[in-house]
């Protein structure tokens, strides 16, 4: 079993980000800039945006970072968001979701300018993806697609079986699968006999949301397994794959934390060179 590093591969794509930066930055005399918008206190939200906000300023992009109060309007938040999209030195605009009760995400990610979109939220974005000719794709599934391809493991040909179907991962992953010539099975909470499904993976993304859900017997000998969960058990942070025993019968498969997490932070970097890059 090889146990798939996501720290050390964000860290080399951290450190090859720095040195296109301070190269573009002497050439151009600009810095790639990426606005984060946090709307409430819910604690592991902001320390995801803390978080991208340090390694930005690590990077040498110029980070500009929002924090609003929970009571923020709609409209207030449409303002701001109109204002990132009017400024030359914001090339990518990342809303931390989930947003409040009373604002429409949906009207939110519209709102994106799609070419400063590092998420790849936006419809366009969404579209292009499923098209096959985006520039920017969603981080974590794109974080997958590069973790795969550091570790030589073939997509093209293979059963991907991706388990989830939100916007933010199981869906974009499936058609980044696709694009690489997968055959991509989809399964969510109504599929039935599941198990039957996972097993015919010869790579499986576990994006399900439920500790521990992903048990050794839904997985087939020598399968690449990739665990896309953050959920805090006791204060723990735990992925949605019994681990240990996954472990023993997986080809490859991913910590928590420390596999797909990390990537997420670099992939959406690398988003905001290309949207820079894109704008010159
Ligand atoms: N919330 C959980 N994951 C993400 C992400 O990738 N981007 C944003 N904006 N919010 C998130």
């Amino acid at each position: 079993m090889v146990l798939i590093d996501g720290k050390k591969v964000s860290a080399e794509i951290r450190s090859r980000l720095m040195k296109e930066t301070a190269e573009l930055k002497s050439k151009t005399g600009r810095a790639p800039g990426l606005a984060t918008v946090l709307v409430g206190e819910d604690p592991a939200s902001a320390v995801y945006v803390r978080n991208k906000n340090k390694i930005c300023n690590e990077i040498g992009f110029q980070s500009f970072g929002q924090n609003l109060p929970a009571e923020t309007t709609e409209a207030q938040l449409l303002d701001i968001i109109k204002e990132l999209n009017e400024n030359d030195k914001v090339n990518g605009i990342l809303v931390q979701l989930p947003l409040p009760d009373h604002i429409d995400s949906e009207k939110i990610l519209l709102s994106i300018d799609p070419k400063k979109d590092v998420d790849g939220f936006h419809p366009i974005n969404v579209g292009k993806l499923a098209i096959g000719n985006a520039l920017l794709t969603p981080c974590t599934p794109t974080g997958i697609i590069v973790l795969l391809d550091y570790y030589g493991i073939e997509i093209a040909g293979k059963h991907a079986v991706v388990m989830g179907r939100s916007n933010i991962v199981g869906k974009p992953v499936a058609h980044l699968l696709l694009q690489r010539h997968a055959t991509v099975t989809i399964c969510h909470s109504r599929t039935t006999n599941l198990e039957q499904v996972t097993r015919q993976a010869d790579i499986l993304i576990a994006a399900v949301g439920r500790p521990h859900f992903v048990s050794s017997d839904m997985v087939k000998e020598g399968a690449v397994v990739i665990d896309v969960g953050i959920n805090r058990v006791d204060g723990k942070l735990t992925g949605d794959v019994d681990f240990d025993p996954v472990a023993e019968k997986a080809g490859f498969i991913t910590p928590v934390p420390g596999g797909v997490g990390p990537m997420t932070i670099a992939l959406l970097m690398e988003n905001t060179l290309k949207a820079f890059k894109a704008s010159l």
